[in-house]
């Protein structure tokens, strides 16, 4: 698994002077099926979300307003994404580690996921996690 596999994604962006439109398709802008969507807002500052891996998970994450920063780490390598557009999203594979932290004040991030929701999917062990990178 190499950082290659992350991908910092530009989503269209349809100018318009009421307002502007951005979108996703499964498949077309990512490349997955989307089975889930999740969010997470209300942050309290100094939070940090996540600190694990999935097994078979496939996420996207965009910064729908505000900002943070994503953290992945593939065992080997650790880079920082910092999210602040709403037409810009992160695709990050399965077996990556990640958490997010540095949330602005009415952040709300938004997740698009390749899988339902499974505990069994999570990987919370960091030394299980780099064994078998
Ligand atoms: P978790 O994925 O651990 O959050 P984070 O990685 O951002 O810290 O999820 C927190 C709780 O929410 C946990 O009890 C599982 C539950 N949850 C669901 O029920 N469905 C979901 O789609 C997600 C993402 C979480």
């Amino acid at each position: 698994m190499s950082l290659s596999n992350f991908k910092l994604i530009k989503l269209p962006k349809i100018l318009d002077e009421r307002g502007n439109l951005s979108f996703i398709e499964e498949n077309t802008h990512i490349p997955f099926t989307i089975k889930r969507a999740y969010w997470i807002y209300d942050v309290p500052g100094g939070e940090v979300r996540g600190g694990h891996s999935y097994f078979k998970n496939q996420e996207f994450i965009i910064a729908i307003s505000g900002s943070f920063d994503v953290i992945v780490d593939d065992g080997n390598v650790k880079q920082t994404f910092s999210l602040n557009r709403s037409y810009y999203g992160l695709y990050i594979p399965n077996g990556i580690w990640r958490h997010m932290e540095n949330f602005s004040t009415n952040s709300l991030a938004f997740v698009v996921a390749s899988e339902n929701y499974s505990a069994k999917d999570y990987e919370y062990n960091y030394v299980d996690f780099k064994k078998n990178k």
